[in-house]
């Protein structure tokens, strides 16, 4: 058994990494009606990278013989309106997640709870790339998206990306 506590975040955090499923799909969605395929693109296997996450933490609690107990995911509700804001947006909510990843492990840690400490790793450095990779996308924007022919690169660049399974396993 985990720390009650511990335990109780993740359980919450799977809603959370559900909710940014959630928020990204809803990312693309504007996109694609912008006309910005690769955006889309890029955004839906976000959607997907963040689900990933979500099933991570079910199993490992579900490893660790915690019960699991799902909740309601909330409607994105972010204002949509622009190419540039909706980045900006992503970038705040990717910190926003480091800060629940890092009160996670904050409590894992005053818990003596090495094993959960070990796990979170892996979600530490992948908040690391995440805001990294959000903060690359606003810089290309800001340089190349107000010319038509700079924004059909990025574009192009945003529809090269795929999906990869996430490279930690339980
Ligand atoms: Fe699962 Fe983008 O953090």
């Amino acid at each position: 058994m985990l720390d009650k506590k511990v335990a109780e975040l993740l359980n919450d955090q799977i809603n959370k990494e559900l909710y940014s499923a959630y928020l990204y799909l809803d990312f693309s969605l504007y996109y694609e009606e912008e006309g910005l395929d690769g955006f889309a693109n890029w955004y839906k296997i976000q959607a997907q990278e963040e689900r990933d996450h979500a099933m991570l933490i079910l199993q490992y609690l579900q490893n660790n013989g915690e019960k699991v107990t799902l909740t309601a995911i909330a409607k994105p509700d972010k204002e949509l309106k622009d190419k540039l804001q909706v980045l900006e947006l992503g970038l705040d909510h990717e910190q926003y997640v480091t800060r629940l990843i890092h009160a996670i492990y904050d409590v894992a840690y005053s818990a003596r709870d090495f094993r959960t400490m070990q796990f979170l790793d892996w979600f530490v450095k992948e908040q690391g790339e995440e805001e990294k990779n959000a903060e690359d996308m606003i810089k290309k924007m800001k340089l190349f998206g107000s010319d038509a022919k700079g924004l059909y690169m990025l574009n192009s660049e945003m529809a090269a990306r795929t999906y990869s399974a996430p490279s930690l396993t339980l």
